[in-house]
């Protein structure tokens, strides 16, 4: 009975320090980790290629960057060696995407029409996955990574070491012509359009970096979910994708904007084809 007890004990107090910190890190990480790798690297260059990453290296660095550490303390070089061990090819078909994650990833069809930093190693290693380590575990008989709780927002942004250097790295390697796609649906507390954020990734990490001098065109693609609203479909001439411009602009980048391409259209049209605002080819067509 007093086992019982001590047990629920135990278990009421986890759960009340639950409710306080965020969720723990994803359960068997290390063996999503690498059967990422091997998976990625197998549809990537086949099993056949000579030029296949150590797995095992790649996991290292990831875990080194972070086990047994306070996740408050962590900087951006603390994962620059996984970087480095992952890699990363000049990317000719580079898609950033703010606030639109999900078309994002389909448009880019797994890095085959375009690449997001989810279709690159880096970053479909830690696509979804949460991930902490802890000062107090033991290096004897823990691997250092705290299964039970991450900190929550309110504590610390423990996430941004990792995705804010991914999302650098990855600005640093587009070329050619980079697409961002944004979301024209999203507004502010005011009912304004604000599909440039400043305080986004894409504003605070991706810009940044890309090199002007081998970027030869920044298009941005702004896409509404609200169906055929003249007024918010005019996103390129929001207030804020101006500034976008602006910023672009003021970095030296050529910059062009897209509202709704058809083909991305298409694409959040698959769930909802007989809904008005999906029937424009016909309506195209009668037109032509
Ligand atoms: C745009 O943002 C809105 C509001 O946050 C969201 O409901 C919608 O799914 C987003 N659209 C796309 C294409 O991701
Ligand atoms: C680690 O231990 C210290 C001292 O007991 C404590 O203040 C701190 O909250 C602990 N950190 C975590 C993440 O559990």
């Amino acid at each position: 009975m007093s086992f019982l007890f001590v047990v629920g004990s135990l278990f009421l107090l986890n759960t009340i320090e639950l409710s306080v910190a965020g969720e723990g890190s994803t359960p068997k990480i290390k063996e999503i980790v690498l059967g990422r790798c091997y998976e990625y690297q197998l549809n990537t260059i086949g099993p056949e290629a000579d030029n296949w990453k150590d797995c095992n290296e790649i996991w290292e660095a990831f875990h080194q960057a972070f086990a047994y550490k306070n996740p408050c303390t962590l900087a951006f070089d603390d994962y620059q060696p996984f970087f480095d061990a992952t890699g990363m090819q000049e990317l000719t078909k580079s898609l950033f995407w703010s606030g639109t994650h999900k078309v994002a990833q389909v448009y880019s069809d797994s890095g085959d029409r375009y690449t997001t930093l989810e279709d690159t190693l880096a970053g479909y290693l830690g696509n979804g996955l949460t991930w902490c380590g802890n000062e107090n575990l033991s290096r004897s008989d823990s691997d250092g990574i705290d299964y039970n709780s991450c900190p929550d927002w309110s504590e610390c942004d423990y996430t941004t070491p990792f995705w804010g250097l991914a999302s650098t790295t990855f600005a640093r390697h587009a070329r050619g012509i980079a697409r961002v796609m944004l979301n024209g649906s999203r507004v502010d507390s005011n009912g304004k359009p604000v599909p440039y954020r400043e305080d986004s990734f894409f504003a605070k990490y991706e810009l940044p970096n890309l090199q002007v001098n081998k970027v030869s065109e920044l298009r941005i693609v702004v896409v509404h979910n609200n169906g055929p609203n003249k007024r918010l479909r005019k996103g390129c001439y929001t207030a804020s994708i101006r500034m976008l411009k602006k910023h672009a602009r003021n970095r030296g980048l050529k910059v062009t904007c897209y509202d709704d391409p058809n083909d991305v259209r298409h694409i959040l049209c698959t769930d909802d084809p007989f809904s008005r605002k999906c029937l424009f080819l016909l309506f195209n067509s009668w037109r032509h």
